[in-house]
């Protein structure tokens, strides 16, 4: 296994190098806008750990590792008209640098871009499970959606969610890399596994991030969640845990139109603290990073190999960015 920056490099290399068509510019500007952004890389970095894991040819892996990226920058795009984010990586998004119509169109390109890259594979497999993956994203994007204006979503809601949304790609660029490398399907299966429940821990401090996170080193605006009434962990555990006064305050907050930003992310963000509901996420982020760690153990491969696994878990489910 080598250094995550090695992998980083090449990553990083391939991306840069994605040819673009000059016109029409305001379709591919956007693309290059976004993917020269940069962000955290994780996904083509476990195909690339996995492929070299399983005893594979990095070569034959970074296709898809590029795809995959590809792929999880057009759900960002699609991400933040939904979400209506002004900020993401430290820069605007692109439907507010450009317009809405251009992150549609765009991110429709590069979803194309995405599956051509994974189709240089030739392989059957990692193609079905690349539109399996995608499928499901669409599926926990849409939940994500719906629960907004749900007042009842349980916490077993959330998790099936955010396994869709988010954790089954980790779980895919993992079993691609295992995939590309012929590992075996006990192999790949596990490393997929791990991937989703890296996945789980990586949403839940997504979502912690959201309210406490540095606004500098997290690249987003603090408390869109909260301003969408998103029903992530800390919002249905504070749900459930309100008396009160305090279950009429976050009343008022959930159905006040009128809230200035300052005041509702100030006074939910309060009531998350006074309820306790960080540490419960944080409690739920370690069982799962556990689970994890547990799944990259139990696979066939060096304990060299294994512990570069288990440190970028930890690393990824105790990150600021
Ligand atoms: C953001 O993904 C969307 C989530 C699934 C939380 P990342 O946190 O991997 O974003 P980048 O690619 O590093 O910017
Ligand atoms: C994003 O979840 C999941 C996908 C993009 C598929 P979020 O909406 O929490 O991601 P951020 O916080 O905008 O990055
Ligand atoms: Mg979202
Ligand atoms: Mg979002
Ligand atoms: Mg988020």
């Amino acid at each position: 296994m080598k250094p995550f920056q090695e992998y980083l490099d090449t990553i990083n290399q391939a991306i840069a190098s994605i040819p673009y068509p000059d016109a029409p510019s305001q379709l591919y500007e956007p693309i290059s806008y976004h993917m020269a952004l940069g962000g955290k890389r994780v996904r083509p970095v476990l195909t690339l750990m996995a492929c070299d894991a399983m005893g594979g040819d990095l070569s034959r892996a970074l296709d898809a590792a590029v795809g995959l990226e590809m792929f999880h920058n057009f759900t960002l795009l699609h991400d933040d008209v939904m979400d209506n984010a002004d900020v993401r990586r430290g820069k605007p998004t692109v439907h507010r640098r450009w317009n809405d119509n251009t992150a549609i169109l765009s991110g429709d390109t590069m979803l194309t871009i995405a599956t051509q890259y994974i189709a240089r594979t030739a392989s059957w497999p990692v193609m079905d499970l690349f539109n399996k993956t995608a499928i499901e994203i669409y599926e926990g994007q849409q939940w994500d959606m719906d629960y907004e204006v749900r007042n009842d979503v349980t916490v077993d809601e959330y998790i099936n969610m955010i396994r869709l949304k988010t954790s089954v790609l980790l779980g895919c660029a993992l079993k691609t890399g295992a995939l590309l490398a012929d590992a075996s399907a006990e192999d790949a299966d596990a490393l997929y596994e791990a991937g989703v429940n890296m996945g789980l821990a990586f949403q839940l401090r997504d979502d912690v991030l959201d309210v406490w996170g540095d606004p500098v080193t997290f690249g987003k605006e603090i408390g869109g969640d909260i301003m969408n009434n998103k029903k992530t962990f800390l919002l249905i555990n504070a749900m459930q845990l309100a008396q009160g006064d305090d279950a009429d305050e976050l009343r008022h907050w959930l159905n006040d139109p009128y809230a200035t930003r300052d005041n509702k992310v100030a006074g939910v963000t309060a009531l998350y603290e006074r309820l306790g509901t960080r540490q419960l996420a944080e409690d739920a982020i370690a069982r799962y990073n556990n689970m994890a760690i547990a799944a990259f153990n139990q696979i066939k491969m060096s304990d060299e190999d294994k512990q570069a696994f288990v440190n970028l878990a930890n690393r990824l489910a105790g990150r600021n960015s």
